[in-house]
């Protein structure tokens, strides 16, 4: 259990089915501390507990989890989404960025979080990031009509800092709907939240991008998936556009065979 993050003890307790938390103001509590043999006495001050914060977010990812399992198409999703109380970057957000593109597309693009731009118009990868990658898409063909694309989180985290992983915790029960419901061939994974969140490790991006992974969507299905960079770093590292380069040409060849 030391070894899980707050990510994996969430969605283990999730997946546990656990959906209440018993009180943390009794009595002492003992620990028995393995090897060492030596007996800790906590008091009521310092004794290990489930906060209130947390209970809070293992309630709301399992609300995530079950309104995301109700809905049947992609439009009842966003609804789902746009209804959410549970991810306080709601709160902070002008608008709820859930996805745009062709639905019926057989590749799915998968960003991190929308920015000040995709917020203020509430569509995904509206600006200079956007704009990269739409000359990305350009250079193997493709075009915001034949892809579908979306973010790990449907809100700006405020001055586009990194999520926190309760955040992503919460939020990814409406992404791997989304990809249940959109059933792409292909997806490619834009930066480390997106390839860690969907891989579920992590593996810095450097050593994911342009290597074929199966995402498992459930035992009898899984999808090509490819990690890259993200464009907001390739416009900060343009050296690095040589790599992506090389992915595309992957991409294109898998979309090719498929
Ligand atoms: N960066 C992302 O990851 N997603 C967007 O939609 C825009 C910028």
């Amino acid at each position: 259990m030391n070894m899980m993050n707050e990510k994996e003890l969430l969605e283990w307790y999730i997946m546990s089915g656990v959906d209440a938390f018993v009180s943390d103001t009794s009595g002492c509590v003992q620990e028995n501390r393995g090897i060492l043999n030596e007996e800790v006495v906590y008091s009521d001050i310092q004794r290990p507990a489930m906060t209130d914060l947390a209970q809070m977010s293992v309630k709301a990812c399992k609300n995530a989890y079950e309104t995301a399992a109700g809905a049947s198409t992609l439009e009842e999703l966003r609804k789902v989404v746009e209804n959410f109380e549970g991810c306080s970057l709601k709160m902070t957000a002008n608008k709820t960025v859930f996805g745009g593109g062709n639905p019926l597309s057989k590749i799915l693009i998968v960003g991190e979080a929308p920015g000040a731009d995709e917020d203020r118009i509430g569509e995904p990868f509206v600006g200079r990031s956007g704009h990269l990658l739409d000359k990305m898409l350009a250079a193997i063909g493709l075009n915001r009509q034949t892809v579908y694309i979306t973010n790990v989180l449907p809100w700006r985290p405020p001055g586009n800092r990194t999520p926190t992983n309760a955040e992503v915790a919460v939020c990814l029960p409406f992404l791997k709907r989304q990809i249940e419901l959109i059933s792409p061939k292909i997806i490619l994974v834009l930066g480390s939240s997106a390839a860690n969140s969907l891989l579920d490790n992590e593996e810095p991006i450097s050593r994911l991008r342009g290597k074929w992974f199966q995402y498992c969507v459930c035992a009898e299905q899984t999808i090509d998936l490819m990690a890259s960079f993200h464009p907001a770093y390739l416009l900060r590292n343009p050296a690095q556009k040589s790599k992506v380069w090389i992915d595309l040409l992957r991409l294109l060849k898998k979309m090719e065979n498929n």
